[in-house]
């Protein structure tokens, strides 16, 4: 029998990308979804969809979760729903560009607020009643994890507190039977550049979310804390490994330079 059969699912992004693709993998196998995001019209026209084509239970939650108090509405709304999570995705995220101080600081904040803080928080809520049902966690890190990200610092950091955060929980709570996983995709094609607004934020091909989910769900059933999409992404991420930290942060920086001067640190005046 599939694990996934009769499971109650959250899945945090759910509306489009790498969520959405979790959502069309998990519909076919029977498991009760809980897609959660800001727009109610995205989430209601993907979940009509797999109501109709898989018969799916799918239920949709639109809020902000990384407004003041997001996360205890969604917890709320599981409860009024009858939903008892037996796995959790955290999937929300989304990343800034450009050099730091160039940047606002506002959509900083909001950055570590829905790639850090909501995952903690949503992680600690429902944390004890996964591990009851001996179900699943499955937190979307990214490649960005393995080393600094210079013009993208605060997304790289975020999602290194995301791999760290997922492997301790891994090691434990693997005893008590939970499955726990960080999913590190690369450059997947999917809306998220179109937020992030700069071609630079994107190396190498793009992969398909549906490729990047499957993986995600098949690591999951496996006992393994962590899994990277894609070969050449598999080496990239091993590569800060045979290189000083500095080495990392300055081959990085030359990748993610923006091409335009706009993004760049503003040049040091003379004393
Ligand atoms: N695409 C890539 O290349 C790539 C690579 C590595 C890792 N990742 C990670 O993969 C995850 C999914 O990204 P994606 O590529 O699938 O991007 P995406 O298509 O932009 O999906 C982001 C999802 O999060 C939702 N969301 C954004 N802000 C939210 C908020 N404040 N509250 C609730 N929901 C919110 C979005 O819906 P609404 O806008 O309607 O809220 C959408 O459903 C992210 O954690 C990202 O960091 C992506």
């Amino acid at each position: 029998m599939d694990w996934f059969d009769g499971k109650t699912v959250i899945i945090t992004g759910g509306s489009t990308g790498i969520g959405a693709a979790f959502a069309e993998a998990l519909a076919p196998r029977g498991a009760r979804l809980v897609l959660v995001a800001r727009s109610k019209e995205r989430l209601e026209t993907l979940a009509r969809d797999l109501r109709s084509t898989h018969r799916a239970q799918v239920d949709t939650v639109a809020l902000d979760l990384a407004a003041p108090g997001g996360v205890a509405q969604l917890v709320s709304a599981l409860e009024a729903a009858g939903a008892t999570p037996d796995v959790l995705v955290n999937n929300a995220g989304f990343a800034t560009y450009g050099a730091f101080a160039t940047q606002g600081l506002e959509p900083q904040l909001d950055e570590v607020a829905l790639n850090v803080s909501v995952v903690v928080e949503l992680t600690h809520r429902l944390l004890p009643g996964l591990v009851a049902r001996r179900g699943g966690l499955l937190n979307v890190a990214s490649t960005a994890a393995f080393q600094p990200v210079p013009f993208m610092a605060v997304y790289g950091a975020t999602k290194a507190f995301v791999l760290s955060f997922t492997e301790a929980l891994w090691a434990e709570y693997r005893s008590q039977g939970l499955r726990v996983l960080a999913l590190c995709p690369g450059a997947t094609e999917t809306p998220f550049f179109d937020r992030v607004g700069a071609a630079e934020a994107s190396v190498g091909a793009k992969a398909s979310p549906h490729e990047v989910a499957a993986l995600g769900l098949r690591a999951l059933l496996e006992d393994r804390p962590s899994v990277v999409h894609g070969f050449g992404n598999r080496l990239g991420t091993l590569a800060p490994r045979f290189v000083t930290r500095a080495q990392a942060a300055r081959i990085t920086e030359s990748l993610m330079r923006p091409r335009t001067t706009a993004a760049l640190p503003a040049p040091r005046s003379a004393p």
